[in-house]
């Protein structure tokens, strides 16, 4: 009810009816009360413990048995000697609770001083207490200093830079109205959603706001309807919340447990019935899941799960999820969709984008894990509709619901699915082609392989005459360059982040410049690769068996203690397996090619090993360029 009206309204009854109203010359003594117009709330004096006299000042419901508190005036303060206190309106238009002493224990603090004959401290039917100037206006109102308790119609500002900014304050426990260390009111470090904290920690939070009014709605038993809105005034958020003309009352309470409740009266069973409660006892409560978990309540029994490309960080998820391969920088413009989300807590909120932008803002920077967009159109009334956030680093407090929305997660490409399903379609056939493409060659391997194999080597031997190593595999031999680990440090900067072309399960694969300017990818074996010296000789052996204009060609390699490293010559462009696969288009393709090679080795490794055929430089060719001899 707008003042103006209730105070029309008080002017015409005032006079006969005066007892939901305090005057300087009418103050409110122990033993008394104030009720509101409608009976339904009640201002007075009380002691929760019902055995001491009473201490605090407060409003509860008026109409129902079970008294039940909805303000505390001086929660921190309460009236200590048996002697009864007083509360005044005072010729400053304040209210002020005093012990018998005169001690003032709670104020309002308005300190207005002009004109002010006529003040009046109103408890109004919605159970707010004003205090009101002649005109109508409010000076203040305890709906702007709540304790505990939401009120139809009571807001709640989400802007820390609002003047009304205030958090609800649990009690310290059930019959102790002093302020505990659970509190709850809007992140001030977004301005764009609710917290409850337990004193400086987050204990639970809502998912920012996306621009819906109206974030949830409950029908009670008998069909009234509660609504739960956000409204947007200026650049400001208050959440708050409504009900239909035929409800029972109905109240929001931080509970002094932390828990965040919903409540309405059955006046049947002569108790409050809970709604909701958050956080709700399963894996709801705040980064529950750990980094890059979520939880799941659209199962039947919530459960944290990791978010693809992830797995659990341990046996349970107290330490999240990490990735299962690492996100590359310049990993490009691949995500993940995760629809119906909790959208994580710490983003970044980038202004005036559009959804397209506020990907680029992601997919260009290589710490974006992940970004959301929402358009606030139905309730911005500044110019900015857009809602852009970015995480950079971990996503925490991730969740996923019915009424959630959509999550962009960043990931490394080579994890996009549509690759590993190609992987998996065209390695198979790649390996079929081979056995036959081998089968069919056996009598070619038997009669021409040995004689090629010599030429190559005979041109590794005169290439690299100095400084060579002979490697033994079987009853063969190949020679390869050796270099030495100093020259491989040197290279590649002591193997610095910076030169990291990429890395996969095999390793990482640096850029690096070898004295006299040769650019060359070394590819280090990662040390828990399992690839023992039999295998890195092996491999060693077989590509530079394999010496073909399509495929990045093997220059050295180097071992040093349980370091296993191979250098291939740098090609800035795409090669073999980009003909064969199709689809490495975008991004470092030389450090994926040569784990690419890796695999593609270790099929004809395999198929070498199952035929004893010799690799032959036909077979090369088959897989090469097409029109490439
Ligand atoms: C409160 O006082 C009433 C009557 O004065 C008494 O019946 C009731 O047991 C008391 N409750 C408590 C919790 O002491
Ligand atoms: C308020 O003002 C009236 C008249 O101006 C005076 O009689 C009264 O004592 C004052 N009350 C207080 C509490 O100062
Ligand atoms: C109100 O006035 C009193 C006494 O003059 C002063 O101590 C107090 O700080 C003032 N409060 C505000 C909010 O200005
Ligand atoms: C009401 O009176 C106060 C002081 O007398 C004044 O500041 C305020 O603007 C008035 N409000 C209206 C709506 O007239
Ligand atoms: C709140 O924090 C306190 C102290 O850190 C802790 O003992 C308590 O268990 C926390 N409460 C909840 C509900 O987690
Ligand atoms: C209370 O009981 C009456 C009669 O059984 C029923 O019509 C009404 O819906 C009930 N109210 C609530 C709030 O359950
Ligand atoms: C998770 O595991 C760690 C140790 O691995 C243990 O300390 C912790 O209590 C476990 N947490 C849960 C919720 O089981
Ligand atoms: C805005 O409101 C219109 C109609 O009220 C609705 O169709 C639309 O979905 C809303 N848009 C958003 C972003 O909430």
């Amino acid at each position: 009810m707008a003042p103006l009206q209730v105070f029309l309204l008080l002017s015409l009854i005032c006079l006969c009816k005066s007892d939901d109203r305090l005057t300087p010359a009418k103050p409110l003594s122990a033993g008394s009360k104030l009720v509101s117009d409608n009976g339904v709330f009640a201002l007075g004096f009380f002691s929760p413990k019902n055995s001491t006299a009473d201490s605090y000042v407060g409003i509860w419901y008026n109409n129902i048995p079970e008294r039940t508190y909805v303000w505390v005036a001086n929660r921190d303060n309460p009236i200590t000697n048996a002697s009864p206190g007083k509360l005044v309106v005072t010729n400053n238009s304040d209210l002020v609770l005093s012990d018998s002493q005169g001690r003032a224990l709670w104020t309002t603090m308005n300190n207005f001083t002009s004109g002010t004959t006529g003040t009046a401290a109103v408890l109004l039917d919605s159970g707010n207490l004003v205090i009101q100037l002649p005109n109508g206006t409010d000076l203040w109102q305890s709906f702007h200093h709540p304790t505990d308790t939401i009120l139809p119609g009571m807001p709640l500002p989400l802007s820390a830079n609002d003047d009304l900014y205030t958090r609800l304050v649990a009690w310290r426990g059930p019959d102790d109205p002093a302020t505990s260390d659970y509190s709850m009111g809007g992140d001030p470090s977004s301005d764009l959603q609710v917290v409850i904290w337990n004193g400086t920690r987050p204990y639970w939070r809502r998912s920012a706001w996306n621009g819906e009014l109206v974030t949830a709605s409950y029908q009670g038993s008998t069909g009234f309807i509660m609504t739960l809105r956000i409204v947007y005034r200026g650049d400001k958020l208050y959440m708050t919340f409504t009900v239909s003309d035929d409800s029972p009352s109905m109240r929001m309470v931080l509970h002094y447990t932390g828990v965040f409740r919903f409540l309405a009266w059955n006046s049947n069973s002569s108790s409050w019935e809970v709604f909701t409660e958050q956080p709700s006892p399963s894996c709801d409560q705040y980064a529950y899941c750990g980094p890059f978990g979520y939880c799941d309540a659209t199962e039947t029994v919530p459960k944290c799960n990791c978010f693809s490309g992830f797995e659990p960080n341990g046996v349970n998820f107290s330490r999240g999820c990490r990735r299962k391969e690492d996100l590359k920088c310049g990993g490009g413009d691949n995500f993940l969709t995760f629809r119906g989300m909790k959208i994580p807590d710490k983003f970044v909120y980038v202004r005036n984008r559009g959804i397209d932008q506020c990907r680029a803002e992601c997919s260009r920077n290589c710490d974006c894990t992940a970004y959301a967009y929402a358009n606030l159109q139905n309730g911005s009334t500044s110019d900015d509709m857009s809602r852009c956030l970015i995480w950079l680093g971990e996503l925490v407090d991730t969740g996923k619901f019915r009424d959630g929305e959509n999550l962009y997660l960043h990931i490394a490409s080579s994890t996009v699915d549509k690759e590993s399903n190609v992987l998996k379609i065209v390695l198979p056939i790649i390996a079929s082609i081979l056995i036959l493409t081998c089968v069919s060659l056996v009598w070619i391997c038997k009669s021409r392989g040995k004689r090629r194999i010599k030429k190559i080597k005979n041109k590794y031997a005169r290439q690299h005459s100095k400084n060579s190593k002979s490697i033994e595999l079987e009853n063969e031999t190949i020679e390869l360059p050796y270099i030495c680990f100093e020259d491989v440090v040197t290279a590649t900067d002591n193997f610095s982040d910076y030169n990291m072309l990429g890395k996969g399960g095999f390793g990482k694969v640096y850029k690096g410049r070898l004295q006299g300017g040769n650019e060359v990818a070394v590819k280090r074996l990662s040390k828990s690769s399992g690839q023992g010296a039999d295998e890195f000789r092996n491999e060693l052996v077989l590509i530079a068996k394999l010496q073909h204009r399509n495929l990045v060609r093997l220059l050295g390699y180097c071992t040093h203690k349980d370091e296993k490293l191979l250098i291939y010559e740098y090609l800035p462009n795409k090669s073999l397996d980009a003909f064969l696969f199709g689809m490495f288009c975008s991004h470092g393709q030389v450090s994926r090619n040569i784990l690419r090679i890796t695999e593609f080795v270790m099929v004809v490794n395999a198929l070498n090993f199952a035929l004893s055929c010799k690799m032959p430089q036909e077979m090369v060719c088959l897989i090469g360029r097409p029109g490439s001899r």
